[in-house]
């Protein structure tokens, strides 16, 4: 393979990868009415890609992480990986993906050499660019005995403490400190112990898995979080030469062991973006089949989304879902309340609001997760959509023709949810401020073009 590394700058800014070609551009325009027909593979997932390259600190040697999504989250991780030491390469290979322009290097598998890891101070920069960056304080304990990593601020869409992380991480036997904004750890020795989660925390879980494995002794997580994403790190994690059992459950053991061994290992597809297009589908009309996913993660929204009249065939075995609805044909309404796995995810709110903005009746559509995640709800209104927030529940009565309107994105998911509701307002939605979108979606503008989408970034 290639390991020349790709020098992002040489791709122009046409083409289906993530480039920093994409920087220069702030602004998504959408022209609606055009349905969306086609094929597209699914990336792998930024949730479960994120926690997978934390734990490559765990061991020193050679990983290669297949699957990989191109994305900015996955960017300013290999960018604090290489700062702490790691050395991390993009296998170009001739991106055969549906849509993608042939012969672009653009390949999804990241080889990362964790052996030369000698610094356990993570930069501010990126800690704070990126919340997901805090996941390497545990395996940098774990694997050093210390670390040093900014207390993650809060974001777009809630406050998002770390006191599981703390009071878990402190019953192992870490030594917490924070001072000038940054969390320090010591431990002499890292024992496992018996941990209650107080919510069944995804990034909070994935941490005290991570740093259990090289506890002494056994660690139970009650109230663990069951997401795919949790349930694949934790197979890595064996696969490393840990010893975890429970996985999927809320109850997960981790018996310690003295060392891990790299591994390669393929990113689970991302279940967020399989949601994201069949929403689109659900908003714009067409026949669309989403490939290289796991239709068995979407039970939840794919129940959701038939009762709203959307069509939907899964095919377990080829990892394939066929979305399609007529164009004019008006969606039932429907009530969702977001909860953790199995239930209707918290990232597929935003969208899932934007759908039933064009719906033939009522939807409540209820929060449970994060405190502040209605903010695009104000923009679409400027669409027209007739939408009111009481509590913690967006009350959406649905409207026929929404008109399109200039948006500002505000965080990832309320990106997506604009960049949908253009697909099927009439005229032209110019939607600002897509830096957000990129953080968490691989090519969406160039993936929405390839099955028909009137989409120009600009
Ligand atoms: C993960 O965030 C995801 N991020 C989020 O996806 C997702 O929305 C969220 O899980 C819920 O599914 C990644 O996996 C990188 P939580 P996480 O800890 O782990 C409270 C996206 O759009 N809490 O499960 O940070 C917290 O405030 C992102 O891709 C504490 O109180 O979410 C929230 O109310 C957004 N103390 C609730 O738990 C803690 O120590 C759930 O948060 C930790 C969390």
């Amino acid at each position: 393979m290639n390991n020349r590394r790709r020098n992002e700058k040489e791709i122009d800014k046409d083409t289906l990868c993530v480039n920093d070609a994409q920087d220069a551009h702030n602004m998504l325009l959408v022209r609606g009415g055009s349905p969306l027909i086609g094929e597209l593979e699914i990336s792998g997932a930024k949730n479960a890609a994120l926690p997978v390259l934390c734990a490559t600190i765990l061991s020193n040697g050679i990983f290669e992480i297949e699957n990989c999504p191109r994305l900015k989250d996955v960017f300013t991780l290999i960018e604090l990986l290489s700062s702490l030491g790691a050395r991390c390469e993009w296998q170009d290979e001739p991106d055969e993906r549906q849509g993608a322009i042939t012969n672009t290097p653009c390949g999804t598998t990241l080889k990362i050499n964790t052996a030369n890891i000698a610094s356990q101070d993570a930069p501010s920069e990126l800690v704070r660019r990126m919340r997901a960056s805090f996941l390497v304080l545990g395996p940098l304990l774990a694997r050093f005995g210390i670390a040093r990593v900014p207390l993650p601020g809060g974001c777009e869409i809630g406050s998002r403490p770390v006191n599981f992380h703390e009071a878990g991480l402190k019953a192992l036997g870490a030594r917490w400190h924070v001072k000038e904004g940054f969390v320090e750890v010591t431990a002499r020795r890292l024992k496992g112990a018996d941990i209650v989660l107080d919510f069944p925390s995804v990034t909070a879980t994935e941490h005290l898995m991570m740093t259990a494995t090289l506890c002494e002794g056994k660690t139970i997580i009650e109230n663990a979080a069951r997401e795919p994403e949790v349930e694949d790190l934790g197979q890595m994690l064996n696969a490393m030469g840990a010893r975890i059992e429970g996985l999927g459950t809320s109850k997960i053991m981790i018996q310690g062991v003295k060392r891990l061994s790299p591994v390669r290992w393929r990113v689970i597809p991302d279940r967020i973006e399989t949601g994201t297009f069949m929403m689109a589908v659900g908003i714009a009309g067409g026949d669309v089949t989403l490939k290289g996913t796991m239709p068995s993660y979407l039970d939840a929204v794919i129940t959701k989304l038939r009762l709203t009249g959307l069509d939907i065939e899964t095919d377990e075995n080829a990892g394939a879902i066929r979305v399609f609805k007529k164009r004019h044909k008006r969606l039932n309404p429907v009530d969702v309340t977001t909860s953790p796995y199995p239930g209707f995810p918290t990232d597929l709110q935003a969208q899932l609001t934007a759908m039933m903005a064009f719906s033939s009746g009522v939807s409540v559509v209820t929060e449970q997760i994060f405190e502040n995640r209605f903010r695009h709800v104000d923009e679409l209104r400027r669409l027209g959509a007739d939408i009111r927030v009481e509590h913690r529940s967006a009350i959406i009565k649905g409207k026929e023709m929404l008109t399109g309107a200039p948006l500002t994105a505000t965080d990832l998911r309320a990106s997506a949810s604009l960049v949908i509701a253009g697909l099927g307002a009439d005229g032209e939605t110019a939607v600002f401020d897509i830096h957000h979108l990129d953080r968490g979606y691989e090519r969406l503008d160039g993936k929405l073009r390839a099955i028909g989408a009137d989409i120009d970034r600009r």
